[in-house]
Order: structure tokens, then sequence, then C-alpha cells
């Protein structure tokens, strides 16, 4: 290709890679696997090394920017970045309204609501619609120049453009003229969902490493991080709720569409006519808070005429005109009336907290986790003590703090059993962990938590057969494995006390109704150690199906990306167990019918490789392999037909045969990104 050409398809591929970014990271859509979008990024970077001067600061390859900064700028925010008001009951709400009424007793008002994130706040600036520098709140006056941790949020623009929507003519021509115009300045919260938060802290726990206390902390965290390389691998996300700058808009909800329209991600969020009105959309948002897969702390509601907004003015460093309405608190503190110990699935023993009940959120807590020993010693919790109890989202509630001040002096030390509270067997320490395991396969508790698991929401999803009944069942010598649910029928519940000829038919269908199941739920139910929800879903994708992810070795396995060692070990070890092996084939004699994953098998298709010289981490025949295994094809010459070459050490002529024939030349390190297999 000439400079022209490289050109015209340097152009093609940003706005390719560009429109499939806003699918994912905005919109949570995918319309290409990310595999096939990393080939063409990687396109686009050969491209880029080959002619430098055609790289442009919105370019995709420059949201991992190089270096790390020795400090960060200051940053004069021209519009200050204010903080709001809470409130925290209807009667505040309302005392609100009548204050502004004081201020402005001609009006009626109309308000706006959406989701108040708890992360926190940045500015972005573009100029002429280009991203030119992103900036923390800092004092509100003064923030620090964050730009190249920016650029590795995925869900921020390099570059804006009308990607459309649901939008009218007039709003669309008021995009396309904002996007010229000379200085734009968007407000928004930058955060990080549970998920990614739930992994780093595992691994910092696995590292004996202290973890950090919620998504928001460890977000900031990444943020004021020098090396823009920590921020990009947090995932972290950027949404939008304002435009600071002047561009004709009358309303806050119009920003919102507006901003949709850029690019950004933005909440909703709802129009409403009256102060009722906003009190049902906060209800609303406290319910389904536990289901989000983000951190809320309330709602935000705003006077949506900006004209009459900005008239309010500002009362101290809170605008007059909105409102942060809270949630009840996720903290509060009670007793603890005893400490009781509970069997997990895979046998690790938990302490637990009875406590004197009490209300959290909005739900009644009667028991929050003490986790292990070490934590029990590290807070000094003793039973009698007064303890501070957190509940974040739909996560369990933890005893995090202990008001020794309130002691009377007869509160009294726990000591972990040295048997199982079940089954009685002798409980094991292994070495280097800090939790306690009951060792007996059969023991009754450990079996009924493995079932509830397995028929769990993310996993099985059978409707109506609850931690309770699988007890009930277990007892009544109705099932020992999981295998034997399928087997259950009318008559066998019946004999249990509290079900009658409806309940039971309703359970024995629902049970029936589940037996087909993606390969990742199957995975997760099973119920191995370490195997959460994600990396059942990469270990699904990564083999396809239940035979090959049998015979994995501990090697490959500990290959894939986000799998670690001790995930790895206990896979391999899950399958090599006889009596997991026969769980297997009595699940699928009772007809489970696992639907397993053609995709990954594709995602190469029609590629053809060359491998040369040798390889590091792999022999050529296993690179062959995998490669055919993703759908691939092998070569073992260079033509115009071949889409890369993998070069190992000591390439021989084919590597200037490509060259001259302009082959796509790839590294090990690339290949082994293409394949899904991380470095050794
Ligand atoms: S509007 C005058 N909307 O809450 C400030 N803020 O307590 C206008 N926040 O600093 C902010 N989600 O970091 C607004 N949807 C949302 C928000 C939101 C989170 C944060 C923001 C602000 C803080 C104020």
């Amino acid at each position: 290709m000439d400079k022209k050409e490289v050109k015209l398809r340097i152009a093609k591929l940003r706005k390719t890679i560009d429109y499939h970014r806003h699918l994912y990271h905005v919109l949570d859509r995918q319309e290409i696997s990310p595999e096939i979008l990393d080939s063409l990024k990687h396109e686009l970077y050969k491209l880029e090394q080959q002619f430098p001067d055609l790289i442009t600061p919105d370019s995709p390859t420059q949201r991992i920017a190089g270096l790390s900064l020795e400090k960060f700028k200051k940053i004069f925010h021209k519009t200050p970045m204010l903080s709001l008001e809470d409130v925290f009951d209807k009667e505040e709400l309302y005392n609100w309204e009548k204050y502004l009424a004081r201020l402005e007793p001609q009006k009626t008002f109309e308000y706006f609501c959406e989701l108040k994130i708890d992360g926190f706040a940045v500015a972005l600036v573009y100029e002429k619609g280009n991203f030119v520098c992103g900036a923390t709140r800092g004092d509100g006056k003064t923030g620090e120049d964050v730009t190249q941790n920016l650029k590795t949020i995925e869900s921020i623009p390099l570059k804006l453009f009308p990607f459309g929507g649901e939008i009218s003519q007039a709003l669309k021509n008021q995009v396309e003229d904002l996007i010229k115009d000379s200085r734009i300045e968007i407000r928004g919260e930058v955060y990080m969902d549970n998920s990614i938060f739930e992994k780093v802290n595992r691994e910092r726990r696995k590292n004996n490493e202290p973890a950090y206390a919620n998504p928001r902390n460890l977000a900031a965290g990444s943020i004021r991080q020098l090396d823009p390389q920590f921020a990009a691998k947090r995932r972290l996300k950027f949404l939008a709720y304002g435009i600071a700058t002047e561009h004709g808009q009358k309303k806050h909800s119009e920003e919102h569409q507006i901003l949709s329209c850029l690019g950004f991600r933005t909440d909703k969020g709802t129009i409403c006519r009256n102060l009722d009105e906003v009190i049902r959309f906060w209800d609303k948002a406290f319910q389904k808070r536990p289901k989000l897969p983000f951190q809320i702390d309330g709602v935000v509601v705003v006077i949506n005429d900006n004209n009459l907004f900005d008239k309010l003015g500002v009362a101290g460093k809170s605008p007059r005109g909105a409102r942060a309405l809270k949630f009840p608190s996720q903290k509060t503190t009670t007793k603890i009336k005893d400490i009781k110990v509970q069997v997990g699935r895979t046998g690790a023993i938990t302490p637990v907290a009875v406590l004197e009940p009490i209300r959290i959120g909005g739900a009644m807590v009667t028991k929050a986790t003490l986790h292990n020993q070490d934590e029990i010693e590290r807070l000094d919790a003793r039973i009698g003590d007064t303890a501070i109890i957190e509940r974040a989202g739909d996560v369990i509630p933890a005893v995090s703090g202990i008001l020794k001040e309130l002691r009377q002096g007869n509160e009294k030390k726990f000591i972990m059993p040295k048997l199982c509270p079940a089954c009685k067997s002798e409980l094991l320490r292994p070495k280097n962990e800090v939790v306690l395991r009951c060792p007996n396969q059969r023991c009754s508790q450990k079996l009924g938590k493995l079932l509830s698991h397995f028929a769990s929401k993310k996993a099985f999803n059978i409707n109506g057969l609850g931690e309770k009944i699988i007890d009930r069942l277990i007892e009544g010598n109705l099932i020992q494995d999981s295998a034997d649910i399928f087997n259950l029928k009318e008559d066998d519940l019946l004999s249990l006390d509290g079900f009658a000829q409806k309940s039971a038919k309703n359970l024995i269908e629902s049970i029936q109704k589940t037996k087909k199941i993606s390969f990742a739920r199957f995975i997760y139910a099973l119920g191995i150690r370490h195997i959460g929800e994600e990396t059942a879903v990469d270990l699904a994708n990564f083999f396809g199906n239940l035979e090959n992810l049998k015979k994995a070795g501990i090697e490959e396995l500990s290959r894939i990306h986000d799998v670690g060692q001790a995930m790895a070990k206990s896979v391999y070890d899950w399958f090599r167990n006889q009596e997991n092996l026969n769980l297997l084939e009595k699940l699928l004699k009772n007809k489970i019918e696992i639907f397993n994953i053609p995709k990954p098998k594709n995602i190469l298709s029609k590629k053809r490789f060359v491998v040369t010289g040798t390889l590091e981490t792999m022999t050529r025949q296993e690179a062959h392999q995998r490669v055919r295994f993703l759908g691939g094809e092998i070569s073992h010459e260079i033509n115009k037909g071949v889409d890369f070459l993998v070069v190992g050490q000591n390439p021989g002529s084919k590597l200037d045969k490509a060259k001259i024939l302009g082959v796509k030349i790839i590294s090990e390190k690339e290949f082994l990104s293409i394949i899904h297999f991380k470095e050794k």
C-alpha cells in the first residue's frame, strides 16, 4: 500500500474500531468478538508504526499512553465543580421545594431525576470535538490533570461524533454544531463495576495485601496513579451527567440526550412534574440498587429548566437548584448475640455473627459474616460486643468494626471449633490459607450448600428449590448429589412436611425445565473452588465443550487470560477426582443437555497463519493446534493468502518473503493475545 492508501485504510479502521468501542463500552452490545476488534486494532497499530506521522491523539492506539508521569499538573476549572446538598427524607425534600418557592414565587417546578453514581467526579474538555484534557474535581476550583489515565477508559470518546439514538432532527443539528464548538466541557463520574472491584480484592487477599474498602476508593486510587498502565488494567467506566459549557441547551433533560447522542454513557433519568414523582423515582432506584452492576448512593434531582437553575444560583458550594436524595444508610450498629460457624460448599468454615436484628438500607439483617479467625482477631470481635455492620449492594452483610468503648466487661472471646459443626470431622487448615475446612466429602451441610449453589439463579436457576428445601431433601435421604435432583418425583416431595400436590408438581416441573443449560452456567454450577461466574464464562469460551475442559492440563488452564494458578489447579484437580467424574456421568445420564459454545472455534475463521522460528511458550505443533481449534487455518509457506506470520526466535527465509509480500508479521506475544493465552 502506498501512503495514500494507508491513510484511507487507517481512517476506515479508526471509524470501525470506534463504532464497535461505542457499541461495546457505552451501549453494552456487541456485534463482533473482542478478538476480532483486537486484530483490527493491531492492524491499525502496525500501519501507524509504518507511518508515525499519521498518528493522531484521537487514534484508538493512543488509549494506553506509554509513559508514566512525574506528577500531575494542576488544572483550573473555568466553571467551578460544585457539590450537592444532601436530603435524607421526604420532609427535607418538601422543605427544599418550599424554599425554592420563596425564591421564585411565580414558578412551577419541573425536575429531572437520575441515579447518583458512587464514583468520583471529573471534567472532560473537548476542543473542536477532540478530547484534550481531563481533570479531577480537587477542591472544586483547581483539580489535577489526569488526561493520560482518562484516555484509557473506553467509554470516554477521544473524538466526539454524533452517534445518533432516538432524537429529533433539531437536536441532531444542535449536536452537529456543538461538536464544532471551540470548547465543550463535560462533567461526569468515573466509577468501577462491582465485579471488577471484587476481582481486584480477591487477588489482593490472595497476595496477603489489604483489600480496598469500596469500588469508589479503588477507582479514585486508580485514576490518581502516575502510570496509566494501572488505570488501563482497572477497566474503569465513565458516566456523563452534565455539560458545563453554554451551547444553547435549555433543559437538563436535553443535556442528557445530547450527551448520549455524543456517544457518552448516561443514566436515562426521568422528567418529574412534581415531588411525588420524584419520590417514586427515588423508591424505584432504591429497589433496583442491589441488582445494578455498580454502586449508587442515591438519586440526583435537578431543576430541569437551565435558566431557572442558573438564576437560583449557588449557596456555599452547592447549587440551590439541585439536591442529592440519599438512600438510608448501609451501615449501622448492633449487638453481637452469638458467634456461630457455617460450612460452605467447598468445606470452608466461616464464623458468622448472630445479631440483634436490625434494619440496614431497608432490609432486616440477623447475621453478618466475620470471614475467618484472622479477621476476628484483627477486629477483636467478641460475643456481646457492639459492632458496626456494613452492607454494600447485594453483598452479604459483614462486621466491619467493633465499638470497644462500649464494652461492659462481660464480653466473651470466641475460639474457632476443632470439629465440623455438622459432621464432626476434624477441621483442617491448609498451609498458607486463612480458612479452616471440613475435609468430609459427604458432610451434609457442605452438600446442602453445594446443591443450593447448583440450583441458584446464576447456575441451574431452579425456581423454588432453595436452601431450606434442599436441606430437607438431604435429611430425608432423597438426594445425595446434584444429579439426584433430576430424579425426584412428586411422591418424594409429598413425603416431606409442607408439600402439597400443587407445590410438589410445580417444583418437579421447574426442575425438569432447567435441563438445558449453557456450558458456562454448567461449569459455574459444579461449584469448583475459585471458579466464579466470570471465570466459568472464560473457561466455557476457551474450551467450548466439556470434553475439552476435562482433558485440559494445568499448564493450558493457567495460560488462559484471567485464570490464575490457584484456579487452574482447582479445575484440574476437580476433573481428576473419580467421584466428580461419576457425578458428571450421572448428570449426563439424567439428560442434562449442555449447550456448547461454537463461537470460540470460529474467532479465527478464514484467517490463515504461518508459524516460523522457535516459540518460547509452546511448540509449533501446539500453536498449529490452537489456531485450528479456533477455526483458523495453517499454511506451511508464505503466499498472498496468508494473514499472519508468527515469528519466533531464529526465523528462516519465511520472514523475508512475508516482508516482500506485505504479509502481516506478528510477534509471539501478539499471537498469544490473539489466541487468548497469556505470557509465561
Ligand atoms: S450532578 C453541582 N449528577 O455527586 C454538582 N452528580 O454530591 C452537580 N454524582 O460531585 C452534580 N452522580 O461527583 C450529578 N448523576 C449525577 C451524579 C452526580 C454522581 C456526584 C458528583 C458530585 C457529587 C455531589
